[in-house]
């Protein structure tokens, strides 16, 4: 089946940045493997770093490296004032009303479990729902199947559809008074749909019900306006973001965050302890116990300042033209059939090709300095739902480029070949 995607396609002759000038920020681009120049197809477990990322955070250990918040010598200001900028630069990258509603955690994973064990905690019981969707992350399946167990709350799961797309009726049959909390993926890892979250959320709205975003896919690839999405909580981690890995952001509207308890207890999260009884801080510290990665925090804010001077709407229509024509080039493959046919797609191409199993491809590919994932992408549920084992997926960031699809392709005519 061939794929139309109806979104405005950018024509190579006006590509507002030269990729190739892009690359050369990213130092590990230049890399050989195996012999072969890196094509790097890997985006949508982590992506690679530019060298100011890399820079940013060796000046932070080299010259003002210091603990936050608990000093009052020169260097621990300095580490301060350096790590509360990132939280102002998340505040706009995500356009959030306040500070005080951007949250600093390990990752998307981190924040997803800190909403499910406090937010959850405090308002499911017995009987009640939580709803997700059929194609989520383990990420956002485990941890409310942990707090559901708990409560003795069910998991209610929305279907969708034979392209990977949520049918929204029937989301919206399962939004009852016993939903507490809808969470969902706004760009599959393993399908590449983009989720009509807007939409989804008003939904849910109706019934009062609030909605978290899983934007771990996302953030790189699509600009995300939390007021305009009207979402409840957002999620991501610094390192899909061209970042460091060890750091990510929860998003909270400020109300519901307030009346949260706390997610761990410790150092910063406090405003007095005695042993009779602990006060805890304002937000967003109350949700930060303990030492923060101030370095991590740190690199995700010169991540975000690269990412921002290109511009993400740029990114996308950059990354739509690259998806299109890759997703036409890998038809050509005798065999290829795509897992995620979305109407609207970005950044990931998962497929499988008859005869040959997901980690032959991986594995041959990678002899050619091709590297791509294959396996069940953490989201067993999907592969499951499409009657595949695995697939093996490319997937994208602005620094690829169609030569490395057509390398991509004939790797796969390659493996083609050898199986068959
Ligand atoms: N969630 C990451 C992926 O999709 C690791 O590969």
């Amino acid at each position: 089946m061939k794929l139309t995607v109806d979104a405005p396609v950018l024509k190579p002759d006006a590509v507002p940045f030269e990729v190739e000038r892009i690359r050369e920020d990213f130092p590990i681009l230049l890399q050989k493997v195996h012999g072969k120049p890196l094509v790097y197809l890997d985006n949508a477990a982590s992506t690679q770093k530019p060298q100011v990322v890399i820079d940013t955070m060796t000046r932070f250990y080299s010259e003002y490296y210091s603990n936050v918040h608990r000093g009052v010598h020169q260097l621990s200001q300095l580490s301060t004032e350096a790590h509360e900028a990132v939280r102002e630069k998340v505040r706009q990258l995500l356009n959030a009303r306040s500070q005080r509603e951007i949250i600093f955690v390990r990752g998307c994973t981190e924040g997803i479990n800190l909403v499910a064990q406090t937010y959850g905690r405090k308002h499911l019981q017995a009987g009640d729902e939580i709803l997700i969707s059929a194609m989520e992350h383990h990420s956002n399946i485990v941890p409310w199947q942990m707090i559901c167990e708990e409560k003795k709350a069910h998991l209610r799961v929305a279907p969708i559809n034979d392209a990977g797309e949520i049918i929204v009726e029937e989301y919206e049959k399962l939004l009852s008074e016993r939903t507490r909390l809808v969470a969902l993926v706004h760009l599959s890892n393993a399908l590449g749909t983009i989720n009509p979250v807007r939409e989804l959320i008003e939904l849910a709205h109706r019934r009062g019900i609030p909605v978290l975003v899983d934007g771990a896919q996302a953030i790189p690839h699509l600009s995300v306006d939390v007021q305009e999405l009207d979402c409840d909580f957002y999620v991501f981690s610094a390192h899909k973001l061209f970042g460091p890995t060890g750091v990510g952001v929860l998003y909270g509207k400020e109300a519901l965050l307030d009346a949260m308890p706390p997610y761990q207890g410790g150092g910063d999260m406090i405003r007095s302890v005695s042993f009779e009884k602990t006060d805890y801080n304002v937000l967003p510290y109350k949700f930060e116990a303990g030492t923060p990665d101030i370095a991590g925090a740190i690199g995700l804010g010169a991540a975000i300042d690269y990412v921002q001077e290109i511009g993400l709407e740029t990114i996308s229509a950059y990354e739509h033209d690259l998806l299109t024509y890759a997703t036409e080039a890998i038809q050509q493959v005798p065999g290829v059939r795509l897992v995620g046919t979305a109407a609207q797609k970005a950044s990931v191409l998962s497929f499988v090709l008859a005869g040959v199993h997901p980690h032959d491809i991986g594995t041959i590919l990678d002899r050619d300095g091709i590297a791509i994932r294959v396996g069940h992408h953490c989201a067993q549920p999907v592969m499951k739902r499409f009657g595949v084992p695995a697939t093996a997926r490319a997937s994208f960031a602005f620094y690829n480029t169609r030569a490395e699809v057509d390398t991509l392709v004939a790797g796969l005519h390659k493996v083609q070949e050898m199986f068959n």
